[in-house]
């Protein structure tokens, strides 16, 4: 059955009335021509409280004025547009309670003049939730820079204990450097001392100048293990890289080594192809040989030979000290980098030397390998990026 324009006309209005947004339509001069159940509902009113009233009615005081002038506005270039996006827009209620709204416009002609139609929805939930995710991501921000810098504290206080360790663990063994190189000073001494005795006597220019150069060679001598031993001993700080030559330290470190801790039973074999440099600091380097070179002498009581090879591979310098000692037992060979991991009885080791040793390694940017040889013994390898290859330590 066909529906008459009336009964039409009927459906249009409950259809209006009922739709999910409000609806008001305002004339040229600014007055509410029509508004839905919704929007009166929205603000607190009735519909007919509402129609021929000023809009201002439904807008907070202090907006107003500024919103009789977008109307203006409006009106000489009207187009559809959406209100509210980006910024807040409130409404007033008859109570005078504040609602945050959305608002769409569109212009449109009727007979009796041009008017603005615009759907108003009521965002109060929608603002509600929105600021509570906001505050949320604010706290949320706020708790990661908070943990941030709790981690980044406890690294630094990680480095500084790491510090603290690598160079007690250093003094320890100067302390018993410096007992078992005693006789590297004292057997030089004496034989300055002689020199200089017999010098004083001699009245022989030739001999004198023999005796002189024997103080000479023996005063350097002297310096050359002070030297040693106080360039091993000093203490660093992270920042001051140098350009380090394996060579060197594996030079270094087996003189330290042979001198104080080797019983001449030990056979050092050194075959040191030319490597480029490495960024670290010489003396922290050194403790890693030379305790690579303690561990391989103590695994060797009696008699040995330790074989040390540094190459370069490419981007890499790599150093293998190999001894035919005792070897590790297998079941050993992933905890011997353990901090406190021993065999050695607590008066003989303290289980630091290969933690500190793979500390520092890491620190530079380097590995370390350790596995058994065919035949007996301990082979550990060790990589170093060359110089220009370690990434700047981070502040
Ligand atoms: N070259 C090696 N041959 C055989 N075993 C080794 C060798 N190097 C290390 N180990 C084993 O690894 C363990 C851990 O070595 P690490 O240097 O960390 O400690 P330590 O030598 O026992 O004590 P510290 O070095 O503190 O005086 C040693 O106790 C030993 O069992
Ligand atoms: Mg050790």
């Amino acid at each position: 059955m066909a529906k008459t324009k009336k009964s039409m006309n009927e459906v249009y209005e409950l259809a209006l009335q009922a739709a999910p947004s409000g609806i008001i339509v305002v004339d040229e001069a600014g007055e509410i021509r029509y508004t839905n159940q919704t929007l009166a509902d929205m603000f607190g009113y009735r519909v007919e409280e509402l129609v021929d009233e000023p809009v201002e009615i439904l807008i907070p005081d202090q907006f107003a004025a500024a919103h009789r002038r977008h109307m203006e506005n409006y009106a000489r270039a009207p187009r559809s547009r959406d209100m509210g996006t980006g910024r807040d827009l409130e409404g007033i209620t008859r109570d005078g309670n504040r609602i945050p709204l959305e608002i769409g416009l569109r212009p449109t002609q009727t007979p009796s003049g041009p008017v603005v139609v615009a759907t108003v929805v009521d965002i109060t939930v929608r603002k509600a939730i929105e600021d509570r995710l906001h505050r949320h991501e604010q706290e949320l921000e706020q708790l990661v820079a908070e943990r941030t810098r709790e981690l980044e504290d406890a690294q630094r206080e990680k480095e500084r204990m790491l510090e603290q360790l690598i160079q007690a663990e250093k003094m320890t063994t100067v302390g018993t450097l410096v007992s078992g190189i005693g006789h590297e000073i004292n057997n030089p001494l004496y034989a300055l001392h002689a020199a200089a005795e017999a010098l004083a006597d001699e009245t022989d220019i030739e001999c004198c100048r023999a005796y002189g150069s024997e103080i000479l060679k023996q005063a350097t001598r002297i310096a050359e293990t002070v030297k040693n031993l106080s360039r091993y001993a000093q203490p660093g700080t992270r920042h001051d890289l140098q350009a380090v030559d394996l060579s060197e330290v594996v030079e270094e470190a087996v003189r330290l080594a042979h001198q104080s801790l080797n019983d001449e039973q030990i056979e050092f074999e050194v075959s040191d192809g030319r490597v480029a440099e490495i960024s670290a600091r010489f003396e922290e380097i050194m403790q890693v040989v030379f305790n690579l070179l303690r561990n391989a002498i103590q695994a060797m009581p009696g008699e040995g030979r330790i074989q040390i090879v540094t190459q370069q591979h490419g981007d890499f310098v790599s150093l293998r000290i190999q001894d035919n000692g005792s070897g590790i037992p297998r079941e050993h060979l992933k905890r011997v980098f353990d901090p406190f991991f021993t065999t050695k009885g607590p008066d003989k080791g303290e289980g630091l030397g290969l933690y500190i040793v793979r500390q520092i390694i890491i620190r530079y940017g380097g590995e370390i390998e350790v596995d058994n040889v065919d035949g007996g013994g301990a082979r550990f390898e060790i990589r170093f990026p060359v110089a220009n290859r370690v990434d700047k330590p981070e502040e």
